[in-house]
C-alpha cells in the first residue's frame, strides 16, 4: 500500500469553498501585502501562541532573523543552539554576525540538553535558542533558569510546535521571543512561505514590526536598518481559514502517535519519548533504529511504497559550512544524526496505512 510521507489535499480541499472565498476576498480588496488580513490573523494566531504581540512575517526562518536583530545580537556574541535541528535556527545566528555554539542533545525527545548548554557559556554568550524539536518542547524550566543567572536572551524556535505547551504554557510564550514556521509541512501549513514571530515584550514587539519593515517609521524614514520580512495578505486570509482546525489536525497526529507507539513497542526501534508535563503536537513521528540498520529500514519501507524521511541526517555542526569552527564531537547528536527516520504521522493518514507501515517494521526486523 502507498503511503506517502505527507499528504496535504485532503486538508486542504476539505476547505476549498472557504479558501477560494478568502482568495476572493483579497483580491478584491487590492492589498496583498500586510494590512487587515494581516492584522486578523495575528489576533486570532495570538490566542493560540499565548502572547500579546503576534506578528505574520515572511518565513520561520526570517522570524529567527528578526527576533536576533530586534534583541540587538550580532558580532562578537555567541548564541548557544542545538546542533540536531534545522539549518535555519544556527543559519541565522551566522547571518546576523553571531557565532552559533553548538550544544548536545537528549537522546530520548530530542531537544537540546541544557546541562550540555551551561558548560559551553562563555563571558560573549548573549542568547540560547531552545528549539522544540518535532512539535515537543524542550525543557523550558531549565533553560530559563540558565537565561535568569546568565542575563541570555532566549528565542524560542517553535517552527515545528505551534499548539504545543509545557506546564500549559504555549510553545514560544516563555521567551523573549517565539518563532514559527508556515511552511507547508508544519501543523498549520500555508501555502508557500509564511511565519510568525511572538512577543509578550510591548518594547521588542515594536521594535521587530518596524524591522520588519525596513525599520522605516513613518514611511521613507528609516530609524534602523531592517528588512523585508512582511507577510502577505493572501497567505494571512488562507491561513486564518486553516487556523480553527489546528487543534483537530493535532489532535489527529496525537492519535497516530498514540497508534505507532502502542503497537510498535516491540518492532526493535527505539520510540520518541514524550515528558509527562509536555503537549506534543506530533510535527513528526520520530523512531531511532540502533545497529547501524536505519537506512536499510528506509528502503526496506521505500521498496513497500512508505515514504520516510531523515530529519536531520547532518549535525549542523558538521556541516561544510560551519566546519572552519573546529567544532568539538556532539556524540549525542552524531547518533542522533545517524539512527532516527520519521514516519508517516499527517493527519489525513489513514488506520491501513498505518498498520501497513508497522507490519512493514515488523516485517524488517524479521528478515
Ligand atoms: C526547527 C525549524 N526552525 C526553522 C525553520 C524555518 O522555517 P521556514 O521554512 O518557514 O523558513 C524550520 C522549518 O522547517 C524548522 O523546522
Amino acid at each position: 500500500m502507498k503511503v506517502p510521507l505527507l499528504d496535504l489535499k485532503p486538508q486542504n480541499l476539505a476547505l476549498e469553498h472557504e479558501l477560494k472565498a478568502a482568495f476572493e476576498r483579497v483580491l478584491h480588496s487590492g492589498q496583498f501585502i500586510l494590512g487587515p488580513e494581516v492584522e486578523t490573523f495575528e489576533q486570532s494566531v495570538a490566542e493560540v501562541t499565548g502572547t500579546r504581540h503576534a506578528l505574520g512575517v515572511s518565513s520561520g526562518t526570517d522570524a529567527i532573523l528578526l527576533a536576533l536583530m530586534a534583541l540587538g545580537i550580532g558580532p562578537g556574541d555567541e548564541v548557544l543552539c542545538p546542533s540536531f535541528t534545522f539549518f535555519a535556527t544556527a543559519g541565522c545566528v551566522a547571518r546576523a554576525g553571531a557565532t552559533p555554539v553548538f550544544v548536545d542533545s537528549c537522546p530520548s525527545c530530542f531537544n537540546l540538553d541544557v546541562a550540555d548548554a551551561r558548560r559551553r557559556l562563555t563571558a560573549r554568550t548573549k542568547a540560547i535558542i531552545p528549539v522544540h524539536l518535532f512539535g515537543q518542547t524542550a525543557d523550558m524550566d531549565a533553560v530559563l533558569e540558565l537565561a535568569r543567572e546568565h542575563n541570555l536572551c532566549v528565542i524560542e524556535d517553535a517552527a515545528q510546535a505551534l499548539g504545543a505547551a509545557y506546564h500549559g504554557r504555549p510553545a514560544g510564550s516563555m521567551g523573549d521571543f517565539g518563532t514559527y514556521s508556515f511552511f507547508p509541512s508544519k501543523n498549520l501549513g500555508g501555502f508557500g512561505e509564511g511565519g510568525l514571530l511572538a512577543t509578550n515584550d510591548d518594547a521588542l514587539a515594536e521594535k521587530a514590526r518596524m524591522l520588519r519593515n525596513h525599520g522605516m517609521q513613518p514611511k521613507y524614514f528609516h530609524g534602523m536598518v531592517g528588512g523585508n520580512f512582511r507577510l502577505d495578505a493572501l497567505q494571512a486570509a488562507l491561513l486564518a481559514v486553516k487556523l480553527p482546525h489546528l487543534k483537530q489536525y493535532s489532535a489527529r497526529r496525537r492519535e497516530n502517535a498514540a497508534y505507532y507507539s502502542g503497537r510498535l513497542a516491540e518492532a526493535g526501534v527505539a520510540l520518541p519519548a514524550v515528558h509527562p508535563h509536555n503537549e506534543h503536537i506530533w510535527n513528526q513521528y520520530t523512531v531511532r533504529v540502533p545497529g547501524g540498520r536505519r537506512d536499510a529500514l528506509r528502503e526496506y519501507l521505500a521498496a513497500r511504497q512508505i515514504s520516510t524521511e531523515i530529519y536531520y541526517p547532518v549535525p549542523l555542526h558538521l556541516q561544510e559550512c560551519f566546519r572552519s569552527r573546529a567544532p568539538e564531537p556532539l556524540p549525542v547528536c552524531e547518533k542522533l544524526a545517524s539512527e532516527c527516520v520519521s514516519l508517516p504521522i499527517h493527519p489525513d493518514l489513514l488506520r491501513e496505512q498505518q498498520d501497513a507501515v508497522i507490519e512493514a517494521i515488523a516485517g524488517f526486523r524479521r528478515s
